[in-house]
């Protein structure tokens, strides 16, 4: 048994391991994610070059932060991270993006990666929950709000781009309030 007295005696150390285990493939999801910024911010071309080229920064470098604050948690937890590409590339939901895309394509692409770091996170949260890990719970709170912000500015991009704001806004939300 782990010597996990410096977090927590009421941790439930069995169930501690399914929370490991989604980390790890958030982990994983977000090394790919992470790649593809990169992708996206040396292939951008076009009229939105300039702000894209730069958003694209921001996000990878705030995605590296979240990487290094995943792989901690895990240490904290007293497991290992996975460290390998290989790995990652076997244990990811998210897929590389590869070939030439449009400045569109490149944020839809994002906004569907977010889509699987959010359900991932999601599914962590109720393992923790399960394990009494409030540490993790904290953490992907936080990382989920900044996700979702980040989800809604590249959707208001597309939103801006394709039509009026009114009316792609409106027909959204028929479709939802249905
Ligand atoms: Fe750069």
């Amino acid at each position: 048994m782990h010597i996990m007295s410096y977090i927590d005696l009421q941790l439930k150390s069995d169930k501690v391991k399914n929370v490991v285990i989604g980390l790890n493939r958030l982990l994983a999801n977000y090394h790919i994610y992470y790649q593809n910024l990169r992708n996206f911010h040396w292939n951008i071309t076009g009229q939105n070059f300039f702000n894209l080229h730069e958003h694209f920064e921001r996000l990878y470098d705030d995605a590296g932060e979240r990487i290094d604050a995943i792989a901690e948690r895990i240490a904290t937890l007293r497991y290992k991270p996975e460290s390998r590409v290989s790995k990652y590339l076997e244990m990811a939901d998210v897929e590389e993006a590869f070939g030439s895309a449009g400045d569109r394509e490149m944020v839809k692409k994002l906004l569907d990666d977010h889509r699987t770091l959010i359900g991932n996170m999601r599914q962590v949260i109720e393992e923790a929950s399960e394990a009494g890990d409030e540490g993790t719970i904290d953490m992907m709170g936080g990382f989920l709000s900044t996700l979702e912000k980040n989800s809604w500015m590249l959707d208001a991009f597309l939103g801006d781009e394709s039509h009026t704001g009114m009316t792609s806004s409106s027909l959204r939300r028929e479709k939802t309030d249905a």
